[in-house]
């Protein structure tokens, strides 16, 4: 029989050798898991006195639609001895996950999927997309803008100075798109220390509105230098354009690549020569409700509700039932009924429609939302769309 356990510090041999591998454990890595042990997020499944299987899981808030933020749980790291999978351990990794994080008051949980077949089964939906690029940078320019604009004054600066000012502009970002996260506690440090990374700060009447985190592959004999973006954030266009403009014109570089952008970004709309851009769609975190009440009654919905959904749970049957949703767009409320369904659906395929990464009419067309009521679908998916498409940061 396995139970699983929290996993304290002087157990990180046998964390090591577990995500040993998958990863070889360097002394970074040692180090990272060390800090993990000693913050109590490393879970072991203990078979027998011996560690066959180890997860982590860390808080977080998230931005949900309307803007308000939600307590989330990052199920992470999961890994078993190569002896002993297939024999359920993953599992019950995640059946403690589920009610651990659920527990601890977090109504949803995500991850990103190395094998996303995996979760389905454990009611994990693909909740959020988001855009790689190659940009050939000498082809790809920044047209200028239409109108009067502001001007943006550009700096780049040390690491030390940039890390709070770049923590400063991701709170202010917060509300400001579903999926935007947040560690709990917060972690500004992570970056300290990562002499390859530089900071490209924007300034607008004296105030930061936006940065991008990039590092500089040089090819100085060849003019074939590589940028790799970490990351940009701004809430202010103007800005976001600038930092573009300067990221495109960099001498000695031929090629700008991107590691992660909404699907909506408006990069797509400013970039002179978009096929060169060289974009590739991918999945990105997957999503699981773990109370259904409460989090749908914590998003907004974009015009009135009044709904039953019949919805499956195969890991948690409190979730599983008929929940009768209204809202008047600003107020909401979730209760079980004994009404009919209008609507019958998977977790999993709710939880993809939560923060609008996928409407209930395109899943009904895929054959995952059935409607038993004529006109109860069109009705909700109006009501759970969303204006933007969610996207979660990577380095949350
Ligand atoms: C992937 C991994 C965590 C699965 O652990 P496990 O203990 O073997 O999984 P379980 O025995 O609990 O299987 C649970 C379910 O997932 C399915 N499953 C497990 N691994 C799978 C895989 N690689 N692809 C598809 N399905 C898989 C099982 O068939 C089982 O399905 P069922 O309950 O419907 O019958 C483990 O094999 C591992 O550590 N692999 C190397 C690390 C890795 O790939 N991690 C990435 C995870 S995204």
């Amino acid at each position: 029989m396995f139970t699983v356990q929290q996993l304290m510090p002087e157990q990180i041999d046998d964390l090591v050798v577990i995500q040993g591998n998958l990863l070889p454990a360097t002394a970074d890595l040692r180090d990272a898991y060390t800090r993990g042990l000693k913050d109590g997020k490393f879970y072991g499944v203990v078979e027998e006195g011996r560690v066959v299987g180890a997860y982590a899981s860390s808080g977080i808030s998230i931005t949900v639609p309307g803007g308000q933020t939600v307590r989330a749980e990052i199920f992470s790291d999961a890994a078993v001895l190569p002896t002993h999978r297939r024999r359920g351990i993953l599992r019950s990794m995640m059946s403690h996950h589920v009610q651990d994080a659920a527990e601890n008051g977090a109504s949803l949980s995500l991850l990103q999927a190395t094998e996303p077949d995996i979760y389905g089964r454990f009611e994990y939906g693909a909740a959020s997309m988001r855009l790689s690029l190659k940009i050939e940078s000498r082809n790809v320019y920044i047209p200028s803008a239409v109108g009067d604009r502001q001007s943006v004054e550009l700096t780049i600066m040390n690491s030390e100075a940039a890390i709070p000012l770049c923590e400063e502009i991701r709170r202010s970002l917060m509300s400001s798109r579903q999926g935007w996260a947040q560690r709990e506690p917060a972690n500004p440090d992570r970056w300290a220390g990562d002499n390859s990374l530089r900071y490209l700060m924007a300034r607008r009447d004296g105030v930061y509105t936006g940065y991008a985190r990039y590092s500089v592959r040089p090819d100085n004999q060849m003019s074939k230098g590589a940028v790799t973006v970490w990351e940009i954030e701004s809430g202010d266009a103007e800005s976001r354009r600038e930092i573009w403009s300067f990221l495109l014109s960099l001498d000695l570089v031929d090629t700008v690549f991107v590691n992660s952008l909404p699907i909506d970004d408006p990069l797509l709309s400013m970039a002179s020569d978009i096929r060169r851009c060289h974009i590739t769609l991918q999945d990105d975190f997957y999503l699981r409700l773990l109370d259904i009440r409460a989090a749908l009654i914590a998003r907004q919905y974009a015009s009135p509700i009044d709904v039953v959904l019949e919805v499956s749970d195969d890991l948690t049957p409190e979730n599983s039932g008929r929940w009768h949703l209204t809202s008047d767009g600003v107020t909401s409320d979730c209760g079980r009924t004994e009404k009919p369904a209008d609507l019958i659906l998977a977790g999993r395929d709710l939880a993809r429609t939560y923060l609008g990464g996928s409407t209930l009419d395109g899943l009904a067309r895929a054959g995952r939302v059935a409607e038993l009521r004529k006109g109860a679908l069109r009705h909700a998916s109006s009501a759970l769309a969303v204006s933007e498409a969610p996207w979660i940061p990577t380095y949350i």
